[in-house]
């Protein structure tokens, strides 16, 4: 079973706990005597089943289960000793076991509570608000079935409560005060890079655009989605212009994969303002990096780049030969781009498909009528990959890969998701059942640079409630807290420096850290064996554990964050900082 799945066993169980205990003392409470039997029976085996799964997933990893094992075991004990021992007794009037069952539900429910909305990492506050939770849920549920609550029970209510809020509940309280990031501060990194070589404008507006074969209300550059296709050879000095027509929430371009200096790095509120309606902003940097990036705005980014302000950035070693396409993928208006293409390719001649994921989830690429070798992900070559037959890709949200493949005779076509977007004539292909690429172990090793580290960080991320803002949101949080109230990491420069990043949710987060590329060191405890990875996007799936290092080279303030743009916006977004 992965971690995954175990976490998610996890929750069901504890809700069908959760739930028989409190359907146990309602039937209780209404005199239904075997069925109060039953649910009680059955709430009883799911609770002590949570023993197994909480275990299994504390030898996991601690992150996945210290709630669990500090607040929700303890609760479960207490609510089988309770109710228990009063269900065996219970000869008489049935009612007389509501109240212990009810406790016991409570007990379960408000320990679901504290993973659904607190989670990791525990604190005391949690605990005794929980505690507090349970003892009042009691008392009302013993006067409203018209006994009066004992005084120990009121006693310890109002107590543990009154203990819970002045230790801070940690719902309200980030694990640390987050040294606020300084907004509106313009990073100088007086680097010279030279006269512009290749110049480009981009006109963020509001537009009509088609797609499927129907108009489509976009946010665009140069009222087109994708915007322009940006090239350059390595050397080039490339400079871009950015105008903003009439994009109310304002627009900046972010180089994503791009290391660029940290001043043009198109971040509102951290490395510029937003160019509002009417602004411009001049963005130059030398293109010393080759292969697939995409560009797009990082203001309101989630809803920005969905609505079309986006575009692909290539930067290419030499003039090419051969057969070099970019396919953007992206999700407008429900409309899958980009439109299906055929265009026939001569036998022997080489072709680079550069693939790149521009929506928040995760896409499947499957190439079929050839073999053909992944040569780079997110913009960075492999070492030594080896051809691939019949195997489908997966590409993280903003991530890219190449495939080269020399033409066949024969067609070859690309299938995103299962449709043909690219084609050199007609192919019919099931690639639904392919394998899937593992890039962890393809491609030749080669030593890791770095041995020991400087500094290293843990993210666990997950959801939780963010009451931090002036209204409550369900956030997505990294290490218990919310944007703006995540303490940055703070790095010098020169430092080796190791991620830990933990998925404690149910959902996958493509993490993208920006200014750097990170090394894959290890997912899920399994050493990364293939070609080294330097990446700047990858899916950290539910119960995953990656391992991941980079070298401080690039000073500044860089977002690191999830990059299901939905997320960031909701609290999933951090800062490296350099001291
Ligand atoms: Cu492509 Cu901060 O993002
Ligand atoms: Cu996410």
């Amino acid at each position: 079973m992965t971690t995954g799945s175990l976490l998610a066993a996890d929750l069901v169980i504890a809700v069908l706990a959760a739930g028989g205990w409190l359907g146990g003392g309602a039937a209780s409470a209404a005199r239904r005597r075997p069925l109060a039997l039953a649910l009680a029976a059955f709430a009883l085996l799911a609770t002590l089943a949570r023993a197994v799964t909480i275990t299994a997933l504390a030898r996991t990893g601690w992150w996945f289960a210290a709630e669990k094992v500090l607040i929700a075991a303890p609760l479960s004990l207490a609510a089988v000793a309770v109710a228990g021992p009063r269900l065996l007794r219970a000869a008489g009037d049935i009612r007389s076991v509501a109240v212990p069952l009810l406790f016991a539900g409570y007990a379960q429910s408000s320990a679901l509570l504290v993973t659904l909305l607190h989670g990791y990492p525990a604190s005391a506050g949690v605990g005794l608000l929980a505690v507090a939770g349970v003892l009042a849920a009691t008392a009302v549920s013993w006067l409203a079935l018209g006994a009066r609550p004992s005084r120990t029970v009121s006693r310890a209510a109002l107590g543990v409560a009154v203990a819970a809020l002045v230790t801070g509940t940690g719902l309200v309280v980030a694990p640390a005060a987050a040294p606020g990031v300084p907004h509106d501060h313009e990073y100088l990194d007086g680097r010279t890079v030279g006269e512009p070589t290749r110049r480009f404008t981009l006109t963020a507006a509001t537009a009509t655009v088609r797609a499927g074969g129907r108009d489509v209300a976009a946010w665009a550059f140069n009222a087109q989605v994708p915007g322009p296709e940006l090239t350059a050879t390595i050397g080039d000095v490339i400079e871009v212009t950015l105008r903003n027509r009439d994009i109310a929430k304002g627009v900046t371009l972010h180089w994503h994969g791009y290391d660029v200096p940290n001043s043009q790095d198109g971040v509102p509120g951290v490395t510029q303002a937003a160019v509002r309606p009417g602004q411009e902003f001049v963005y130059r940097f030398r293109a010393d990096q080759v292969g697939t990036y995409w560009y797009h705005t990082h203001s309101v980014s989630d809803v920005g780049v969905r609505m079309g302000l986006y575009g692909v950035l290539v930067v290419r070693p030499t003039p090419v030969t051969g057969v070099d396409v970019t396919v953007p993928v992206h999700t407008l208006a429900g409309v899958a781009l980009p439109e299906p293409r055929t265009e026939p390719v001569e036998a022997g001649v080489p072709v680079r498909l550069r693939l790149i994921n521009t929506d928040s989830t995760t896409h499947r690429y499957a190439l079929a009528g050839t073999p053909f070798r992944v040569s780079a992900i997110d913009g960075s070559d492999l070492h030594g990959p080896t051809p691939l037959v019949d195997t489908a890709v997966l590409i993280p949200a903003g991530g890219r890969y190449d495939l080269v493949f020399t033409a066949p005779a024969t067609p070859v076509a690309l299938f995103v998701d299962g449709r043909a977007v690219y084609s050199t004539g007609p192919v019919s292909a099931a690639t639904s059942a392919w394998p899937v690429l593992d890039p962890l172990t393809y491609g030749g090793a080669s030593a890791v640079p770095w041995s020991r580290f400087d500094r290293e960080f843990t993210l666990v991320l997950d959801r939780g409630l963010d009451l931090r803002g002036l209204l409550p949101r369900y956030a997505h949080t990294v290490n218990g807290a919310a944007d703006p109230d995540i303490p940055p990491q703070v790095v010098r420069l020169g430092d080796a420096v190791k991620f830990t990043i933990v998925n404690r949710s149910q959902i996958v987060h493509p993490w993208h850290l920006h200014g750097h590329h990170v090394l894959v060191l290890s997912r899920n405890d399994r050493r990364a064996t293939g070609s080294p990875l330097w990446w700047d996007s990858f899916d950290v799936r539910p119960g995953d554990v990656w391992e991941v290092a980079f070298r401080a080279d690039n000073p500044g303030m860089w977002a690191n964050h999830c990059h299901n743009l939905a997320h960031a916006e909701a609290g999933m977004t951090l800062h490296l900082m350099y001291s």
